[in-house]
């Protein structure tokens, strides 16, 4: 961990001529890239799914009795489950109305009104936040996101100081986020302390496969803040 203070880091608007973008949307992503594998790890130890598949893989090895069948019938399913996470994923990400998502990320955060910061700390860039318009026309803040040796000093608290004073010189009256329930419990501390409260709770827009059942969609938080 490293130990960063207020005055040695720097806010600054996104600028593509400046900032190397895929860099800066690596952070941006951070959000999206660390829970897919807190996903991935809390499938393994989900009942629900795990069950069922400990018994069809122990089924095949009793049938067959081979038990070398069972343990590749657990294991290929095991792959395919993986395979489907991947899938969800990158489904998500092809169906989001977020629109910055790989080339288009330059060209959506230099498009008005949407702006993005990037936080620099001795020539790197550690942190990122944006405030863009969302589909409801709601000011919305999202992108948040501090490298994780950096964590920890206040600095996510800085970046979001920097879209409440963009917020406040610009008029906007309401600011909206949504948080997984599950994955960004660290994000909603954060949130509720900066005075972000619960709005509504709903689970994500995902297309629908035969597996999911099994598996509890994420369910996610919109927190609106008044400026
Ligand atoms: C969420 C995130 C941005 C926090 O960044 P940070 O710079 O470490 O946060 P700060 O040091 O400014 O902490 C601010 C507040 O958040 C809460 N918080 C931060 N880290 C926490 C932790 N590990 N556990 C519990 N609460 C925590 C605390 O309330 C803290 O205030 P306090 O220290 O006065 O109690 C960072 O963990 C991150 O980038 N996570 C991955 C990306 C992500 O989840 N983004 C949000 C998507 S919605």
């Amino acid at each position: 961990m490293v130990k960063v203070n207020e005055a040695e880091v720097t806010i600054v608007p996104f600028d593509p001529d400046k900032h190397d973008w895929k860099v800066v949307q690596k952070v941006a992503y951070l959000g999206n890239t660390e829970p897919v594998q807190d996903a991935l790890l809390l499938q393994l130890f989900n009942l629900r799914l795990m069950v069922p598949l400990l018994m069809s893989s122990l089924a095949v090895g009793i049938s067959t009795s081979l038990w070398y069948l069972g343990i590749l019938a657990f294991l290929s399913q095991c792959l395919g489950f993986y395979l489907y996470n991947m899938e969800y994923v990158v489904k998500y990400q092809l169906f989001s109305t977020y629109a910055d998502y790989n080339e288009k990320f330059t060209k959506f955060w230099t498009t008005s009104p949407n702006s993005l910061w990037v936080m620099e700390y001795q020539g790197n860039i550690i942190g990122t936040i944006g405030l863009k318009l969302d589909d409801k026309y709601e000011w919305e803040i999202t992108r948040v996101g501090v490298k994780k040796n950096y964590r920890g000093n206040k600095l996510a608290k800085l970046l979001l100081g920097t879209a409440f004073n963009h917020s406040k010189q610009n008029g906007y009256k309401t600011i909206t986020l949504s948080v997984s329930e599950v994955y960004g419990h660290v994000a909603c501390k954060l949130y509720t302390k900066m005075g972000f409260k619960v709005s509504e709770i709903f689970c994500m827009p995902i297309p629908h496969f035969p597996v999911l059942p099994l598996v509890p969609p994420s369910k996610m938080v919109s927190m609106k803040k008044d400026i």
